[in-house]
């Protein structure tokens, strides 16, 4: 699908049209995970982590990082891979490996990459010191085909020289560990300078031969925002392992594409300041061997983002002298940990089926990175929680923390704490963290979304969590109302929009700077992100900011233009002046039909379409909030009903893309939820599977992950709200424990049928939902329930199915709410 692929799309998961089939990892992997399955309802005691998968999304730019990392851990130690690898690894074995490094961001489609800083490569080198390949491009080497093995905790890759490499981590360390082929004289290279988007800004290196320690650290920039911004990081690499380990010859190299492949052995220092005649970065590091020919070789290593010392401290707290199993395992049982929070009935459930679910699950805690105490800039002594790689809030808001709502209100309370720390230091809160850097604004200031969904679902826990609600409103307020200087990077350009009551286009903004595209999305999400704000005023009992708020959530209705006409269909967003006049865009440009290949939809400074990596047939559909209206805007129940149909059966959905995130479960607005249930089936089957190429483009931290989740669970969140839509589960029995309110809701799917995982779902097999009981009482409507009276308690959801679609396309009670038909009038 999807000619988007071919654009400069950093964010927004696209269909790629790659597709391509690589015998990677090693098929152990799959079998492993397919017997541990098998083997599930044989064992009482079930380690959730053998049913997970990291390869899914290496490849089809899922941009998955497969490598070993704790839950939301600030190391993951993953292979950099040449080609399109964002995150370090990729399937694609016609692509080589330069080294291992500790830190990458998972999920995130910045072109070049982001960080892989601190590389190290195993090398051999018959021809002795001189002799040795440290450039970039000279230790490159392909893998061992068919060897590639990860489970969560643990990395493994093996060179086509027989070398080996594996890794396993904590929070800020880890361990790697090198097996040589036998009679081989060990080699390291250890890049100081260069990281994915080489973007090194200057820093220095130490050897220290006697401790077996080398210390290295320096500024680099964002892989995502704006490049006059460095951050700093550190690393410290422990190489004796406990004293069983001898170094030989240490020194220092520098080199290029050139001719230069300088060696300093003996040597112990270095300190390079940025090049300011730009060209290719510097080349520049460690170079050391060991004694003997031991087969393997053990390295702890350390970050951190204070200091050096701070990098070793890291190291010694973390690992101290455990063995690489003893931390793996130790890993594992932190992932327990998580993926039990949703425990499923393995045994009846399709395996694969059960391999996204627990897959999905995994990426679910891999990020944000918990980056806390390890603060620099405006953030450095803060004693609130910290995490880096809020990569993008616009991406994490419609799924992610809704997920993280119904199991983990600790975590999610610590998140938010940051968001609003982000506020306290920067003025605004964050809105696309990269590198511990503002990242660009995509929609306008998502995290209000963030911090509402919290606010709302736990405003009773939100003082014991840590979090003041009084705070948390005073920073939305913030971004409600404070145009800041630059709106590229945090906050929105609120005076013009409160002026006109949308962003309007080609206006003299006189206070603020930003880049003028986006109108017609940024208004629409602008106003869902005002929604947020309304319903924590209401939840605060502030009054005339309900009114005012509530007023601005309907703003999205300013930029419908029902006089555009695409396909037949009637009334279109589009972006407008700021004399009330619209300016026309197609609505099918930058959407998959677009003829025109090389129309710019991203963030460029000539996407003059209005939208944000979308076209207007797709961002028509968002008024999550009020979907009830948007029908009338669009003609009634039943023209909005066949404008979806059309959307989806034209291919103006795209899968991975956020804004199509929630127009599967449109037809609930309609009253059609089982139309939903079709809907899901065919979304899911089309475009996720168990292998590599299974997502159906960037993974945007988690976002895509999440939104599987709840798909297979049968559910879909409405941000900003305690609601959650009920559609069909793939699974039939599930249990979401919630060990904070110390509560555990079982979901028993009455008549689920294994025969209704596919599509379209055959005749005669029960997938519609029928009826749903709550603790024994009917609910309602079958077609959403409330977290207040489900999660938060806990106990037994019985959702019965049945095979008769008519009968179950009805919601047989209230609609989803909708504010301008008296939803959401209240908080819970
Ligand atoms: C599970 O236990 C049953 C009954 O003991 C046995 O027949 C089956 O082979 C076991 N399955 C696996 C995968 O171990
Ligand atoms: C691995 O497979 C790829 C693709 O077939 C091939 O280009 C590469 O040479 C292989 N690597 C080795 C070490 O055989
Ligand atoms: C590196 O050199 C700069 C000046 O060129 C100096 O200010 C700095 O202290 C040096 N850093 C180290 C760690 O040697
Ligand atoms: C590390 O070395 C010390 C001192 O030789 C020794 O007492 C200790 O047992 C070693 N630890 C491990 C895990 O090997
Ligand atoms: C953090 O603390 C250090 C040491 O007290 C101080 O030098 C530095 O200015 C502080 N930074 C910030 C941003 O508060
Ligand atoms: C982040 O790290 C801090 C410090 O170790 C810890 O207290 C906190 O629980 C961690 N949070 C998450 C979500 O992992
Ligand atoms: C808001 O008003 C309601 C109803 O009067 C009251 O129960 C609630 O405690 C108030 N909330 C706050 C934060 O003042
Ligand atoms: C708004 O301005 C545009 C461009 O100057 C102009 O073409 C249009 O007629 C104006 N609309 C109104 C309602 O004045
Ligand atoms: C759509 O159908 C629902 C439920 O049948 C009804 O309440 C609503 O008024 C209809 N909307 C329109 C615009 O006709
Ligand atoms: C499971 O996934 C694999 C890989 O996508 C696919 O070949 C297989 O048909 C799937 N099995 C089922 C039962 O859906
Ligand atoms: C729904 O389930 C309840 C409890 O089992 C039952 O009393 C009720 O009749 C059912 N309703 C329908 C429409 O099946
Ligand atoms: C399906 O349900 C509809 C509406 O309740 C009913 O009229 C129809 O007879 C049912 N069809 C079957 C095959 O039971």
């Amino acid at each position: 699908m999807g000619q988007l692929s071919f654009r400069w799309l950093p964010l927004a998961a696209v269909a790629a049209s790659i597709g391509t089939t690589f015998a990677q990892p090693s098929p152990e992997v799959q079998q492993r995970i397919s017997a541990a399955i098998a083997a599930a309802g044989n064992s009482t005691n079930i380690d959730y982590t053998a049913f997970v998968n990291p390869f899914i999304g290496t490849d089809n730019e899922g941009d998955v990082c497969p490598g070993a990392s704790i839950p939301f851990g600030m190391v993951k130690f993953s292979t950099d891979i040449t080609g399109y690898a964002p995150a370090g690894y990729i399937v694609d074995p016609t692509q080589k490996i330069r080294g291992i490094s500790p830190m990458h961001d998972s999920g995130t489609g910045s072109s070049l990459g982001t960080y892989g800083n601190f590389e190290i490569m195993p090398l051999l080198c018959p021809g002795g010191f001189d002799t040795c390949t440290t450039t970039l491009q000279a230790r490159e080497r392909y893998r061992k085909n068919n060897t590639d093995d990860a489970y969560p905790g643990y990395f493994s890759q093996t060179l086509d020289n027989d070398i080996q490499i594996e890794a396993t981590s904590t929070r800020r360390a880890g361990l790697e560990r090198f097996t040589f082929p036998q009679g081989s004289k060990p080699y390291f290279v250890l890049d100081l300078a260069n990281d994915l988007p080489a973007t090194w800004a200057g820093g220095s290196m130490d050897i220290d031969p006697d401790n077996g320690r080398i210390t290295l650290g320096g500024h680099w920039g964002s892989s995502f925002g704006p490049t006059s911004f460095n951050y700093q990081a550190f690393a410290c690499y422990d190489l004796l392992n406990n004293g069983t380990q001898k170094l030989s010859e240490y020194g220092v190299w520098t080199g290029d594409t050139y001719g230069l492949d300088a060696k300093g052995l003996g040597q112990t220092h270095l300190n390079l300041s940025v090049n300011l005649i730009g060209g290719t970065p510097y080349q520049s590091g460690a170079l050391f061997s060991y004694d003997g020919t031991p087969e393997q070789v053990n390295i702890r290593v350390g970050v951190s983002f204070v200091s050096t010392e701070q990098a070793c401290q890291n190291a010694e707290s973390e690992v101290g002298t455990t063995s690489f199993d003893g931390i793996v395992n130790a890993s594992k049982a932190l992932w327990n940990e998580k993926l039990s929070k949703i425990e499923i009935d393995v045994p009846n459930t399709p395996p694969n089926v059960t391999e996204m679910f627990y897959t999905s699950l995994y990426r679910a805690s891999l990020t944000p990175n918990n980056a806390t105490s390890e603060t620099q800039g405006v953030f450095a002594n803060t004693t609130s929680f910290y995490f880096d790689s809020l990569y993008c809030s616009w991406d994490t808001f419609r799924t992610f923390y809704p997920l993280m709502t119904l199991h983990s209100p600790v975590e999610f309370a610590q998140i938010v704490d940051n968001y609003i720390d982000g506020w306290r230091k920067n003025g605004w809160m964050p809105e696309c963290r990269a590198n511990n850097l503002p990242g660009w604004t995509q929609g306008g200031s998502s995290g209000d979304n963030i911090v509402s969904q919290f606010a709302i679902n736990y405003h009773n826990e939100a003082q014991a969590l840590g979090v003041d609600l009084n705070e948390l409103y005073a920073a939305l307020k913030t971004d409600g109302e404070v145009n800041p200087p630059e709106w590229n990077i945090e906050g929105r350009q609120i005076n013009v929009y409160k002026q006109n009551g949308y962003v309007p286009f080609a206006v003299l903004d006189t206070a603020s700077t930003g880049r003028q595209t986006r109108e017609g999305s940024r208004t629409l999400e602008y106003a869902f992100e005002d929604f947020g704000i309304r319903q924590v005023a209401l939840l605060l009992n502030q009054t005339d900011d309900v009114a005012e708020y509530t007023n601005r959530s309907y703003f999205y209705r300013n930029v419908w233009d029902k006089d555009v006409t695409s396909n037949g269909f009637q009334g279109f967003a589009q972006k407008r002046l700021s004399n009330g006049t619209f300016v026309y865009t197609d609505p099918i440009d930058c959407s998959s039909q677009d003829t025109n290949q090389s129309r710019s939809c991203s963030l460029q400074e000539d996407n003059i379409v209005g939208f944000y990596e979308s076209s207007s047939w797709e961002y028509s559909w968002y008024a999550p909030h009020d979907t009830a209206y948007l029908i009338e805007l669009m003609g009634g129940n039943d023209t909005f009903v066949k404008r979806l149909d059309y959307f989806f059966n034209e291919g103006y959905y795209l899968p991975g893309n956020e804004p199509s995130f929630q127009t599967p479960i449109g037809y609930h607005y309609a009253n059609q939820p089982a139309d939903s249930v079709d809907r899901i089936r065919d979304v899911v089957l089309t475009n996720f599977d168990i292998t590599p190429a299974g997502l159906p483009g960037n993974d945007d931290q988690a976002a895509m992950a999440t939104l599987l989740c709840f798909h297979l669970l049968g559910l879909y969140p409405v941000p900003s709200t305690s609601h959650y839509l009920i559609t069909s589960s793939f699974i039939p029995k599930y249990t979401i424990h919630n060990s904070y309110l110390n509560t555990s809701t079982t979901i028993t799917v009455q008549g689920y049928d294994a025969k209704s995982v596919q599509s379209p779902i055959p005749s005669g097999v029960a997938a519609y939902v029928k009826n749903v009981t709550v603790n024994g009482q009917v609910t309602a409507s079958r077609c959403y329930v409330d977290f207040y009276d489900t999660f938060r308690l806990g106990g037994n959801i019985v959702i019965e199915l049945t095979s008769n679609k008519t009968e179950a396309n009805d919601c047989a009670g209230p609609l989803p709410a909708s504010l301008s038909t008296g939803g959401f009038s209240s908080v819970r």
